[in-house]
């Protein structure tokens, strides 16, 4: 069964983890399709590119709203979508806890590192690779993980590395770390289409495919 997929990006994101996503899903590499991209302003580039690829697109700003009415709003969305599985990229804020509880297990999220390293409440973009260089690691990558009720904490379901090089920059860093995220992403949302993704506890199993 194909399913359904939303994608949630804020403010200035330029998209690129929603655009590999939508084409995995156009080009049939995932048995899926993104029928929704909701952003948090108008502005966004992001969103410009998936009405570009044929993709519908929202704003719901969480602006002047109270926490519960954006989550009321967030919900409706989604449901009206008859959304299967969220996914966060570059999507700067926490998901309102009542849409996290709504679609337990069926959000997912993608972090430049390797966590549990290096995660948490403002560790995004240039912080998070700052901090990489500083640290002194000599590697780095990319989690895509479920989300839960905080930063960055959720079941693992894919990581990926790379090197840190010795004359690295937070830019050639995360530019090397961005080609691993779309693979890593269209990955984990493959694996969720082939319901192949158990949730034990902390860890996610992946289940062996099903024979046709
Ligand atoms: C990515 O680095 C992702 O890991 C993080 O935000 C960035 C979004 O980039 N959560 P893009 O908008 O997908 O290009």
């Amino acid at each position: 069964m194909s399913i359904r997929i939303a994608v949630l990006v804020s403010g200035h994101g330029r998209g690129s983890n929603m655009a590999a996503i939508i084409d995995a899903c156009q080009r049939g590499e995932i048995d899926g399709q993104v029928v929704l991209v909701i952003g948090t302003r108008s502005e966004a580039p992001a969103l410009q590119r998936a009405a570009e690829k044929g993709v519908r697109t929202r704003v719901i700003s969480p602006r002047n709203l109270s926490e519960e009415e954006y989550a009321q709003r967030l919900l409706h969305a989604l449901d009206e979508a008859r959304v299967d599985l969220v996914c966060l990229a570059g999507y700067m804020r926490l998901l309102p806890v009542p849409v996290v509880r709504a679609y337990a297990g069926r959000v997912m999220n993608i972090h430049p590192a390797l966590l549990p390293l290096f995660g948490g409440k403002g560790m995004y973009g240039e912080h998070v690779h700052q901090a990489v260089l500083e640290s002194g690691m000599k590697v780095s990558g990319c989690t895509v993980h479920f989300v839960d009720e905080h930063y960055d904490t959720g079941p693992i379901i894919v990581q990926r590395c790379v090197p840190v090089e010795d004359d690295d920059t937070w830019e050639t860093l995360a530019a090397r770390v961005l080609v691993q995220e779309h693979q890593a992403y269209v990955q984990a949302v493959k694996l969720f289409a082939e319901g192949r993704l158990r949730i034990e506890g902390r860890r996610v199993r992946i289940l062996p495919p099903t024979s046709p």
